[in-house]
């Protein structure tokens, strides 16, 4: 529907269509109540109109069927949407288990985007047609948005946290990718393409131009940030062991708890005497300004790549990929 009408995005996600039916519902709805009010504004200015000096209208002293009508049809109208619309916003918001991790920094006026393997582009991501995508975005600077309107797809990229988006691409092709909050000069130019591929073609792709994986520059990073000195695997450190930490809880200085996820780390790499773990000092400098937000993200997925030993490792969703699995020994 609509695919031949040029003002209208193609359709090219497993949303696309959920959207544009609620989409189109709203404005059919919107449209039928304007149209009738509007006919009915008409037809009762000339019907009721006084016909004759000093004349009186009968007064009218309610009526329960029409104060029913008009509020339950309207009551159903309403909670319908809700629950329609509902629906799909859950399903965008819950992310397929074994979705591919891509990580995005926004950036006056560019879009990084990282894969787990390593590839790395600028103002392009190249995606496998069928698999869901999981995008992990923040900002180096002010708020962007990543918006693929192919896909129906639109979050904002903050500084200073992580926010997620996921997509499957149902179509090969190539598709507009814009910025869709206004963030300075340079706002419209912000754009790009993603590229959605056969699944061989894709493999090809990855093959060739990959650096080392987030988790691997994250390990370089680690030791040139010196953080090896005091986060040491053999518990004779200053600062808490790093093994097996993701996605575990820590106990906090004061008794609080937190589960230790990518916001959490990231917290602790920038602003370390937020939340300071139980038994230790609050002496580890900020990393505020040495390390870029995707060297945070590097530093991350090399984080969450540190097992237990004897822990099995599963890719699952979260920023990086790697999660331990239950059954993980607790320190
Ligand atoms: Cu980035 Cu607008």
């Amino acid at each position: 529907m609509f695919s031949g009408f040029p003002l209208f995005p193609q359709q090219a996600s497993t949303f696309a269509a959920r959207v544009d039916a609620l989409y189109f519902f709203l404005i059919g709805i919107s449209a039928f109540f304007s149209t009738l009010i509007a006919t009915l504004l008409v037809v009762f200015t000339v019907r009721f109109r006084r016909r004759a000096a000093g004349e009186l209208p009968k007064p009218i002293h309610g009526s329960i069927a029409l104060e029913l009508t008009w509020t339950v049809i309207p009551l159903v109208i309403s909670l319908g949407t809700f629950v329609w619309s509902a629906d799909i916003f859950v399903a965008s918001r819950r992310v397929p288990p074994g979705a591919m991790e891509v990580n995005v920094v926004g950036k006056r006026w560019m879009w990084k985007t990282q894969h787990m393997t390593g590839q790395r582009e600028i103002n392009e991501l190249h995606v496998p047609i069928g698999v869901p995508v999981r995008l992990t975005m923040t900002s180096e600077d002010v708020i962007h948005s990543f918006f693929i309107p192919a896909f129906r797809v639109k979050q904002d990229a903050v500084p200073g946290r992580y926010t997620t988006a996921w997509f499957e691409a149902t179509k090969v092709g190539e598709y507009h990718l814009f910025c869709a909050e206004y963030c300075g000069t340079k706002h419209s130019q912000m754009i790009g393409s993603i590229k959605v591929m056969e699944p061989a073609a894709f493999q090809t792709w990855l093959a060739g131009g990959a650096t080392g994986s987030p988790a691997q520059e994250g390990e370089k990073l680690f030791q040139s940030l010196a953080c090896i000195t005091c986060h040491r695997a053999d518990s004779q450190g200053r600062g808490p062991r790093l093994e097996g930490l993701f996605g575990r809880t820590v106990r906090l200085t004061g008794g609080a708890t937190v589960v230790a996820d990518a916001d959490y780390i990231r917290e602790s790499i920038l602003s370390p005497t937020a939340k300071v773990v139980d038994g230790y000092q609050p002496i580890m400098p900020t990393f505020q300004g040495l390390v870029s937000e995707e060297g945070v993200m590097q530093l991350i997925a090399y984080i969450q790549s540190l097992q237990q030993p004897g822990a099995e490792a599963t890719v699952v969703p979260g920023a990086g990929g790697i999660k331990l699995q239950e059954g993980v020994p607790k320190r």
